[in-house]
């Protein structure tokens, strides 16, 4: 098992070191009850021992038998305590580190494999760690205890068992590596299939109105079958333990039993003790078969292991610096000669030169087509992302010299794919910021025109979003966002296409709104709505990840080709009334 993954045990550590205890006290008890029952034979039946030894002999067995269960079943307690705690700490641990990526860190985990690593994963490295402490112990002890009990008894008999432990040891280690590279594979494809399975509920609603169930079928098919396949495959391989096993078993007892007859008849031996000798092998093959399966168990889990330290050695992209600056002075925004690539240094760049003046206080619209970099260019102010060169400063700091929260708490930004968590609608405002109170929470909702129509729901603010907010219009979710993002009271506001469903009187009356309420915060507004943005103090029209041009609604229209023609198509065609 691997030493950064035990780390996690923490608080178990008692438990984890009991179980292997526990677990030898119970063979040491174990192994001596085949000696006894010999006895038993020997002295209480065939010798003159008499009932009177019998009974006393069974009852000593019967106080052995509960002691040593009696030790198993709580080393079998600790073991599973140890184990479920150690994938405790595990999941805490993954879901800890999550909470700490930055935008690139998350960007390199699919959200279904971090998923499956917090539970497949996990589960797969609890088993392997029970199986380890409870088995991995018991069984070499009960191995070589069984072995020194039996070479006691009758030293040629123990010659066939030790010659029978490595053949049958080496056999089943040795199919075990032959099915590991297939269990791997089982495991790689099980994250294709937690993948569709995920991707196909969460977009359970395109896919009815597309009518693609069948094709969505018949890839979940394909999927599963190769699941299977594989699974059968690996299966196949493990298959052969128990015939190897059970040919081994037999052909060691029926040695056994013609060597240990002959030496009865000679009178060598006695009838017990033979029959001890064969339980001892068979504890010993036994102890072989599951040293094998835990082995197979373990290499299984050492892929869950790899997966699992991918995330907790992934390291947080975004750290504060020390003596970071704890506070944002005003909503000044500068860009300087900024370039950013989302693949680093080296690669394509989503951002070229980048050069802007806001001041605090201003109205911004970020105006260009779709895949221009608008977003891009915007995440850069919370520092969602940090630049690949140059420097964004908000308040005339650099956003890398800011404590992260201090800056994320003054720049509020409504992503363009928002969601809503499970719960009311109060506790989703509130999650903006969870000190306001019930007038804070109504005046931003008033704010983003969201008041008229939460009170029009029978519930009114205690109305229950469901998982993902479908149970609210488009329009509503939008401006829903809006008021949380609101709430933080930024400095800087950043709506990245926030009122695109957002009818257009509205949306005016949303301007208007943080025109008269909020005068002194930046606003930043991106949209491909012309009238959302033609009223703002500066407007950025980007294209392929420059600026083509700046400047009011009336200047553009003189100088920018790209926002004349959006203008004319949208304004003087009307497309906005058919909205
Ligand atoms: N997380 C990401 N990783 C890699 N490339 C991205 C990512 N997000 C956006 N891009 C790329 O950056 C470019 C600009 O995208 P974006 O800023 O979203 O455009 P806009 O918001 O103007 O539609 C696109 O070519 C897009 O493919
Ligand atoms: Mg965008």
């Amino acid at each position: 098992m691997n030493k950064d993954i035990l780390k996690s045990i923490r608080e178990y550590k008692k438990e984890s070191i009991m179980a292997p205890l526990l677990v030898t006290v119970e063979v040491f008890l174990e192994v001596l009850i085949p000696a006894r029952m010999a006895d038993i034979i020997d002295v209480g039946i065939l010798g003159d021992g008499g009932v009177g030894y019998v009974i006393k002999a069974g009852l000593f067995l019967i106080f052995l038998a509960l002691l040593s269960l009696f030790f198993g079943v709580s080393a079998g307690a600790a073991a599973a305590k140890a184990s479920a705690g150690l994938a405790k700490n595990l999941r805490h641990d993954i879901f800890y580190k999550i909470q700490e990526f930055s935008f690139k860190n998350i960007d390199k985990f699919s959200s279904s494999s971090l998923v499956t690593r917090m539970t497949t994963d996990i589960t797969n490295v609890q088993m392997a760690f029970m199986m380890t402490i409870r088995m991995l112990v018991r069984a070499p002890i009960m191995i070589v205890m069984s072995v020194i009990m039996t070479v006691m008894i009758n030293k040629t008999v123990a010659l066939i068992l030790i010659c029978a432990i490595p053949v049958l040891g080496g056999t089943l280690m040795f199919i075990g590596k032959k099915a590991h590279p297939h269990f791997q594979k089982v495991f790689d494809e099980y994250d294709v299939l937690n993948n569709d399975v995920q991707e196909n509920v969460n977009a359970a609603r395109v896919v009815k109105a597309y009518v693609r169930e069948d094709h969505e079928i018949g890839k979940f098919h394909n999927i599963s079958k190769r699941v299977y396949d594989l699974f059968s495959k690996a299966e196949k391989i493990v298959a052969w333990n128990s015939p190897v096993m059970q040919f081994t078993i037999y052909t060691v007892i029926l040695c056994i039993v013609m060597i240990g007859g002959k030496s009865i008849v000679y009178g060598n031996m006695e009838v017990g003790e033979l029959t001890s000798i064969i339980v001892y092998s068979l504890q010993i093959l036994s102890s072989l078969m599951i040293v094998s399966f835990v082995f197979v168990m373990n290499m299984i889990s050492e892929a869950s292991v790899d997966r699992i330290n991918e995330v907790l050695k992934e390291v947080p992209e975004m750290t504060d610096k020390e003596n970071a600056i704890k506070t944002v002075k005003n909503g000044d925004i500068d860009f300087e000669n900024v370039d950013f690539s989302y693949g680093g240094e080296g690669n394509t760049l989503a951002l070229t030169n980048i050069n802007l003046h806001i001041k605090s206080g201003q109205t911004v619209g970020i105006f260009g087509g779709t895949g221009s970099a608008k977003s891009t260019l915007v995440q850069l102010i919370p520092r969602l992302y940090d630049v690949t060169h140059g420097s964004v400063k908000v308040g005339g700091v650099d956003v890398r010299d800011y404590e992260l929260t201090a800056l994320r708490d003054q720049v509020s930004m409504v992503l363009q794919k928002n969601v809503l968590f499970t719960g009311t609608i109060y506790d989703n405002i509130r999650w903006g910021d969870e000190d306001a109170d019930d007038d804070e929470v109504k005046r931003v909702c008033e704010l983003a025109q969201a008041d008229s129509f939460i009170k029009d729901f029978p519930k009114g603010y205690e109305t229950m979003i469901v998982e993902g907010g479908n149970n609210v219009s488009g329009g509503q979710k939008q401006r829903l966002c809006i008021a949380r993002a609101l709430l933080k009271k930024p400095k800087i506001l950043i709506l990245d296409d926030s009122t695109s469903a957002v009818d257009t009187k509205t949306d005016a009356l949303i301007r208007k709104a943080f025109r008269e309420e909020i005068p002194d915060t930046t606003k930043i507004i991106i949209s491909q709505r012309v009238s959302s943005i033609e009223d703002a103090d500066m407007i950025i029209v980007l294209d392929e990840g420059r600026i083509n041009g700046m400047g009011t609604s009336e200047e553009l229209l003189k100088t920018n080709d790209i926002y004349r023609e959006v203008y004319e198509s949208q304004v003087k065609g009307g497309a906005e009334d058919a909205e």
